[in-house]
C-alpha cells in the first residue's frame, strides 16, 4: 500500500472563503502550497495531459512529465463517434467552407445552414416542433432554466441533479425543492405541499445520473407531473444515443417520450462534440431563443463541429453507433466487479460508480490505477457526498474484451489490497 500521506485539514470547502483579515487571493496561496506538498487532497491528480486522440489506449502525460499508455475508463464520449471517419469527414468539409469560429452569438451573425440543420435534426430525433444548440451544455442547464423561471415559480428537483441544473435553479431566483435522490414518495410529498397559488411549475432531472449510472424514474415523474400540473424538464446528457430502444435516451427508456416537456441533452457526451440543446415545442424554442442568456450572449458552436455533429445525429438516428457493442461491454465489465464483490450502485447506463465510501483509500488508490495504467475518475465532494466517493468508470465502445480485462484485473487486486473487497476464497 502507498506511504503517501493525506490528510483531514486539505479538505475542497477550506479553500472557498476569504479568512478574517486575509487578502482576496490568499486562499490560492493556502491552496498552492497543499497542492505542492507531498499530501494527497484527491485534487492534485485531477486531468491528465492527451498526446494521442481518443481511443481505448491513450497516451498521456503526467504532470511530472512522466508519459505512459493507460486504458481509458474515463471519457464520457462512449461511443467514441468523435473519431468516426464519416464524422471527421464533415467536420473537415466545414471547416474548409465556413473556417473555424463564427465570430458572433447566434441571434447577430453567428449561424450558417449548417447550424439550422442540426438543429432540425435533433427536433427529428426527439419526435418534437424544434430545437435550438447552445454553444456549452453547463451553458444550456443555466439559459433553458434561468429563461423559463423566475421568483414566482417552483421547480423540484432530484437530490443528484447536475451541478448546472442546480446552479440554474439558484440563478433563476425560483423556490427550489429537492428530494432525495429517486424517491417517488418524497416528491410527491413535496408536490402535494406546493400552494395552489403558485403556478409555475418544473420537475428537473437528469435521465441518466452522471455519478450513478441509473435512470431516473420518469414513468412515475410524468404520472405525478400530470397529477400535480408540473412541466417536466429531463436533462439526458448521459442517455443520449445509449439508453431506450433505439438510444432515444431516458424518456424513450421508459416509453413515456411525448410526456417530456423539455428535452435537455449535452452534444459533449455519447455524441462527441461540445454543447447542448433543448428540443420541445416551437413557441418554446422561440421564446428561448430571445430569453435564455447563455445562448443570446454567447457566441455559437463553430462550423466543424456543427459539421461533424449533423453526421453524427445520421449515424444515431439509424443507432448504427455501436451503442449495442457498448451495452455489452458494459454489461462485461460490471459483471466482473459485482462478481469480485464491488458495491457498483444501480446502473443502467455505460457509467459504473466503483464505491470506496474512504476519501484516504480512494485518493491513493486511484493514483495507484493511474500508474498501473488503468485511467478512471476519482469523485467525491462537491460532485458527491464525500461519505460516497468513489471511482467512476465510464465504458467505451472502443475498449477490446482483453483492455477489459486488465482493468478489471488490476481494479480487483488494488480492492483486496485496500480491503474494500475480500479475496475470494
Ligand atoms: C448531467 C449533465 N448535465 C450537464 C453537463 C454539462 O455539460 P458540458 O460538459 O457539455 O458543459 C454535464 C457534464 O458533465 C452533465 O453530466
Amino acid at each position: 500500500m502507498s506511504t503517501i500521506k493525506t490528510s483531514t485539514n486539505t479538505k475542497f470547502e477550506n479553500f472557498i472563503e476569504t479568512k478574517e483579515n486575509e487578502d482576496l487571493f490568499e486562499k490560492t496561496k493556502r491552496l498552492n502550497n497543499i497542492l505542492k506538498s507531498n499530501v494527497l487532497t484527491g485534487n492534485e491528480a485531477l486531468g491528465m495531459i492527451s498526446l494521442s486522440k481518443l481511443s481505448s489506449m491513450v497516451k498521456i502525460k503526467e504532470k511530472d512529465g512522466f508519459c505512459h499508455d493507460v486504458i481509458m475508463l474515463g471519457t464520457n464520449s462512449y461511443l467514441n463517434i468523435a473519431n468516426h471517419p464519416r464524422v471527421i469527414t464533415t467536420a473537415k468539409k466545414a471547416l474548409e467552407k465556413y473556417g473555424l469560429g463564427m465570430g458572433a452569438v447566434s441571434n447577430y451573425a453567428g449561424i450558417c445552414d449548417l447550424h439550422k440543420t442540426l438543429e432540425a435534426k435533433i427536433a427529428n430525433f426527439y419526435n418534437c416542433e424544434d430545437s435550438i444548440v447552445f454553444p456549452s451544455g453547463y451553458g444550456t442547464n443555466i439559459g433553458v432554466i434561468t429563461a423559463l423561471c423566475n421568483k414566482n415559480d417552483i421547480i423540484i428537483n432530484d437530490s443528484a441533479n447536475h451541478a448546472s441544473i442546480m446552479d440554474g435553479c439558484r440563478l433563476s431566483g425560483a423556490q427550489i425543492k429537492i428530494y432525495p435522490h429517486n424517491n417517488m414518495k418524497y416528491l410527491e410529498r413535496i408536490l402535494d405541499n406546493i400552494p395552489d397559488n403558485i403556478s409555475g411549475r418544473l420537475i428537473i432531472t437528469d435521465g441518466v445520473f452522471s455519478m450513478d449510472g441509473d435512470i431516473a424514474h420518469l414513468d412515475k415523474i410524468c404520472s405525478l407531473a400530470q397529477k400535480y400540473k408540473c412541466r417536466v424538464m429531463v436533462d439526458d446528457a448521459h442517455g443520449i444515443g445509449i439508453v431506450g430502444k433505439t438510444g432515444r435516451g431516458s424518456a424513450q427508456y421508459h416509453n413515456v417520450q411525448e410526456k417530456i416537456d423539455l428535452n435537455v441533452a449535452m452534444l459533449s457526451k455519447a455524441p462527441g462534440g461540445i454543447g447542448g440543446f433543448c428540443a420541445t415545442k416551437r413557441e418554446i424554442i422561440q421564446y428561448l431563443r430571445l430569453y435564455a442568456r447563455t445562448y443570446f450572449f454567447s457566441t455559437a458552436l463553430n462550423a466543424p463541429t456543427v459539421g461533424g455533429l449533423i453526421e453524427v445525429f445520421n449515424l444515431l438516428e439509424m443507432d448504427m453507433a455501436g451503442r449495442q457493442e457498448l451495452l455489452l461491454k458494459t454489461k462485461y465489465l460490471k459483471e466482473k466487479l459485482l462478481h469480485a464483490g464491488f458495491n457498483i450502485g444501480n446502473s443502467q447506463s455505460a457509467i459504473i460508480p466503483v464505491m470506496i465510501y474512504d476519501e484516504e483509500k480512494l485518493f491513493k488508490l486511484y493514483k495507484e490505477l493511474r500508474y498501473e495504467g488503468i485511467y478512471v475518475n476519482v469523485v467525491t465532494y462537491p460532485a458527491v457526498r464525500r461519505k460516497e466517493c468513489r471511482l467512476r468508470l465510464c465504458v467505451m465502445k472502443d475498449l477490446a474484451y482483453c483492455e477489459l480485462d486488465r482493468a478489471a484485473q488490476i481494479i480487483i487486486k488494488k480492492g483486496i489490497e485496500y480491503g474494500i473487497i475480500k479475496k475470494s476464497p
